[in-house]
């Protein structure tokens, strides 16, 4: 019945208990108890972004937090609805149209829609679909992203770009590099891949969840949220939950592993979840920032001159990928595979 629709398609057939292939084991259930509401990831203003100070509270949210959100970051806020409208748009399409580009039918492995994570790995499977677009060049988008999102979804990577190279140049002059040249460039932002995630109203949204426990591979991720809520960061000290609050027009900027690795561990790449949820439909939409494929990462030199032991080894951007990949989300056990 819903094979190719997702769980949106499953949730439409009027489902009044949760499958069992979407429970959870116990331990993997949000523990509402270790939720805490005292402390919440900083807010940054990036309205005088060129000021030291705005440099400094992003680099000292990365080095504490490894989360945090931003406003005022000359994205409009018009470019962001347009997303997000594209983003229902395309999940309200019938089967048969998201179904084009299912693993099975897609003509490339650059556009993908699917559900849950990764689910020959996964011993639950997670209430999610998505739509996965890896950008090669316009006229690729162009020619093979879906036409309900495809206008929006460029704009909004086009309108974020000054944002993300704001934000990098100030990460990396904490770490000494004096200049991003091509080579740099390439590292940090060489390549970047955009998701529209669906999470459909779930019948039992305590027994599962929307995303499991993981960190990003990514440099850098740039979150667009909708106002529903739900998205769950580990809090300072590794053992509590803190909610990310949906905030108008704001991003939700993460370091990823990549940058953890690249900064020898000071900047944090940090684990964190989605639950689901009972009443609502939510949606989000990551841009994560990587490096190219076959880029080597490793801790950069500018951080080890001063004589700093490397904490990771050198490795292949798209091995470590096909790492993360190859499991079932597990927190944060990818970044070992660089030890
Ligand atoms: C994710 O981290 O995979 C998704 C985040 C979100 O939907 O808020
Ligand atoms: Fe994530």
């Amino acid at each position: 019945v819903t094979k190719g629709n997702g769980v949106k398609g499953l949730a439409e057939t009027g489902l009044v208990s949760l499958p069992k292939q979407y429970v959870q084991p116990l331990e993997e259930m949000m523990d509402m108890g270790k939720v805490v509401t005292e402390e919440s990831i900083p807010v940054i203003d990036m309205w005088k972004w060129d000021d030291p100070k705005v440099a400094d509270s992003i680099c000292d949210a990365a080095e504490k937090w490894g989360f945090f959100q931003i406003i005022n970051h000359d994205v409009p806020l018009e470019v962001l609805e347009n997303v997000k409208e594209a983003t229902h748009r395309f999940f309200g399409l019938r089967a048969e149209e998201k179904r084009k580009y299912s693993k099975e039918n897609s003509s490339t492995n650059n556009v993908r829609f699917g559900t849950s994570f990764s689910p020959q790995a996964e011993r639950s499977l997670e209430w999610k679909d998505y739509l996965s677009l890896f950008y090669v060049s316009e006229d690729e988008a162009s020619a093979l992203w879906p036409p309900q999102c495809k206008d929006q979804v460029l704009d909004y990577m086009k309108r974020s770009e000054p944002v993300i190279k704001q934000l990098l140049e100030a990460l990396t002059k904490r770490l000494n590099v004096k200049e991003i040249d091509e080579t740099k460039s390439s590292l940090l932002m060489g390549s970047k891949r955009i998701n529209l995630n669906y999470y459909p109203i779930c019948p039992n949204p305590e027994l599962t969840v929307g995303v499991g426990r993981h960190s990003d591979v990514s440099t850098l991720t740039v979150l667009l949220q909708d106002d529903i809520g739900g998205l769950y960061v580990r809090g300072i000290g590794g053992d509590s939950w803190v909610h990310v609050p949906p905030i108008t027009g704001s991003l939700v900027i993460n370091v990823g592993d990549a940058l953890q690795i690249m900064s020898n561990g000071r900047y944090k790449s940090i684990e964190h979840r989605v639950i689901a949820n009972g009443s609502k439909n939510r949606i989000s939409v990551p841009i994560f920032v990587n490096p190219r494929p076959n880029d080597t990462i490793g801790p950069l030199p500018e951080v080890l001159e001063s004589g700093e032991t490397p904490v990771y080894k050198q490795i292949l951007y798209s091995d470590y990928v096909k790492h993360f990949f190859k499991k079932a989300h597990d927190g944060k056990k990818t970044v070992d595979f660089a030890k």
